[in-house]
């Protein structure tokens, strides 16, 4: 079978992986600016992922019987539509589901109306009334950008002076354009956070196993937010208990919104959660696989990716039954010198195959380019080192362990990947 996959970074590196691994596998096609770790074993179409048009086409062309879209930027502007309606297999929400990541404000109202627990929120378009609201509620509050801000538009705010400064960035300074041209401001819960994928074919809801994202730059959560700086799967923050609450209070009445809405929803649903002292909230959804988690939880999927794909494609998620390796994976995102401001690039990255070469681990690639026989940073995120152990102990060292194989100037990583699970164990 030939596959065509969109979107080129570590997600995606995860994802061709996979499925590389199915037994029907033949050849996987990637879009253009693919990392070099997917151009070593897939084939460049040299088409945007955003342009749907040239894509069917290329598609009908090569005889492609699965597409999968990795990022968000296809699946908001509507690019599953054009490849459905052109009679091809497809894993991704349409441009109506795809809503429930594009915009926030969205997603609340959906929340809302299907009564999932989210933070209490309000919208605005006016600055001033913005910052009369923040005056009323004291200060502290989450502003949102409603767009797609490429993981940069929500600001979490301790005082009101840092509240005022995010609606002065959003509604007035405009740094994100049309995307914050509302926002929201939200209650800020307290707590653990928690990454729950789920699978769905807009008739069934199978969630993946957990896991936990590090979002800010450095150890013990300080610094600025990125899009990622490691994972690990499971997160011990949700206990058997609570993976019945989130089915119940959260991804039930979420599949019951996709259907009510009239979504064609084939595809991801992630819901990223607070658990706190307010119980599990909703902080946001994305409609695509998350990155890295994306990279901690495949490894320990034991099932045939493409089979399940095409379940999912063809509506028959209700026979599948996911299985899972027990093992815990860690997974350590190495960055540029920089990153997440501006970041240095081209240097050369060595030591990859070393990594890969240990037991149990597995190095995907993100930004990266091959230049003749050296391999090359390219992006922020450059890559990631994921490794399965015993226990998250052994999973941990075990993924340290590669990352002390790869070297390239100014790299720099978290060396706190999976603490919290540690010290719950
Ligand atoms: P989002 O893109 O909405 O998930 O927000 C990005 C990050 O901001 C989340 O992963 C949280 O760390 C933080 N965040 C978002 N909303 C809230 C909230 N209501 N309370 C506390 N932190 C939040
Ligand atoms: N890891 C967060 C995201 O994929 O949006």
């Amino acid at each position: 079978m030939k596959i065509l996959l969109l979107g080129g970074g570590g997600r995606e590196h995860a994802l061709a992986w996979k499925m590389s691994l199915a037994p029907q596998t033949e050849k996987i096609y990637v879009t253009s600016g693919a990392n070099a770790g997917l151009l070593s074993f897939c084939e460049d179409t040299g088409i945007d992922a955003q342009d749907g048009k040239a894509l069917a086409k290329f598609a009908r062309e090569n005889n492609i019987q699965l597409i999968m879209i990795g990022p968000e930027a296809p699946l908001c502007s509507g690019v599953a539509n054009v490849l459905r309606n052109q009679g091809l297999a497809v894993i991704g929400p349409d441009e109506a589901g795809a809503r429930l990541e594009g915009s926030k404000i969205f997603a609340k109202k959906f929340m809302h109306k299907y009564g999932i627990p989210t933070a209490d929120f309000e919208v605005f378009s006016d600055p001033a009334a913005a910052r009369s609201y923040i005056e009323r509620n004291g200060g502290k509050c989450v502003v949102k950008a409603d767009g797609l801000a490429a993981g940069k538009g929500v600001f979490v705010c301790q005082s009101k002076e840092e509240a005022f400064e995010a609606v002065k960035a959003t509604l007035e300074d405009k740094v994100f354009g049309a995307a914050g041209g509302e926002i929201i401001i939200e209650e800020l819960l307290d707590g653990e956070e928690a990454s729950i994928l789920a699978f769905t074919d807009g008739k069934t809801i199978v969630p993946l196993e957990s896991a936990q994202d590090h979002k800010r730059v450095f150890d013990y959560d300080q610094g600025p937010n990125t899009g990622g700086m490691g994972a690990y799967s499971p997160a011990p923050v949700v206990t058997d208990e609570l993976k019945k609450k989130v089915m119940e209070k959260i991804l039930l009445p979420t599949l019951k919104g996709i259907k009510e809405e009239g979504m064609d929803y084939r595809g991801v649903i992630y819901a990223g959660l607070m658990i706190g002292s307010k119980g599990v909230n909703v902080l946001e959804y994305n409609v695509r696989f998350g990155d890295p988690e994306t990279q901690a939880v495949l490894p320990r999927l034991k099932n045939n990716l493409v089979d399940v794909f095409l379940s999912i494609e063809r509506g028959r998620l209700a026979d599948v039954q996911l299985k899972w390796d027990p093992r815990p994976a860690v997974c350590v995102i190495m960055a540029s010198k920089g990153y997440p401001g501006s970041y240095t690039k081209h240097m050369e990255i060595k030591g990859v195959d070393l990594a890969a070469a240990l037991p149990d681990t597995v190095v995907f690639q993100a930004g990266t380019v091959k230049k003749g026989e050296r391999l090359l940073t390219s992006g922020g995120r450059v890559l990631g080192v994921t490794s399965l152990g015993n226990t998250i102990k052994d999973a941990c060292e075990a993924a340290y362990k590669g990352v002390e194989q790869i070297s390239f100037e100014g790299a720099h990583y978290r060396r706190d990947i999976a603490a919290k699970a540690l010290a719950k164990n």
